[in-house]
């Protein structure tokens, strides 16, 4: 059976901050597993398609500005329990509410420019992992 996978993405704040290799850095100190790693801008229309689920929200038309806006990189990781682990580690969406030590407590501004997304359950992951990544990227 495949390894668990998740999807994350380091958002464009946080790379345009040069924040990416700290965000790298407690990735790989977690214990989980890069399997593949994509830098790339999303087109309005891409990022539209991707968080196609909140469309209609008050904050998606802002979302897709800010997530067109330069570069994001995505990362597929590995590990038991990835998905979960990978939410731990961000901590919660509003960095305002997000436990000590966590991803967004450290480097995210607000709600919306919250440095990193992660895959909230095995199905989307499974979706959003092969967003970014075809098989032949995996390792
Ligand atoms: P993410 O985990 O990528 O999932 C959806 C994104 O929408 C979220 O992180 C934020 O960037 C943004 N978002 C969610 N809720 C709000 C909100 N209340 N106001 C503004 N942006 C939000």
């Amino acid at each position: 059976m495949d390894k668990v996978k998740t999807l994350a993405i380091i958002k464009p704040d946080a790379v345009r901050s040069k924040t990416a290799g700290k965000i790298f850095n407690m990735i790989e100190n977690s214990g989980l597993t890069i399997e593949a790693v994509k830098m790339v801008r999303l087109t309005r229309e891409l990022a539209g398609e991707f968080y196609a689920v909140h469309k209609g929200k008050p904050f998606y038309e802002e979302l897709l500005n800010f997530m067109s806006s330069g570069p994001c990189i995505a990362i597929a990781l590995s590990g038991e329990n990835a998905i979960t682990r990978w939410r731990e580690l961000m901590g919660a969406t509003n960095p305002e509410n997000a436990a000590e030590g966590t991803i967004r407590k450290l480097y995210a501004t607000n709600v919306q420019h919250n440095a990193c997304h992660g895959s909230d359950a095995p199905e989307t992951a499974r979706q959003e992992v092969s967003f970014f990544f075809t098989g032949m990227d995996l390792i």
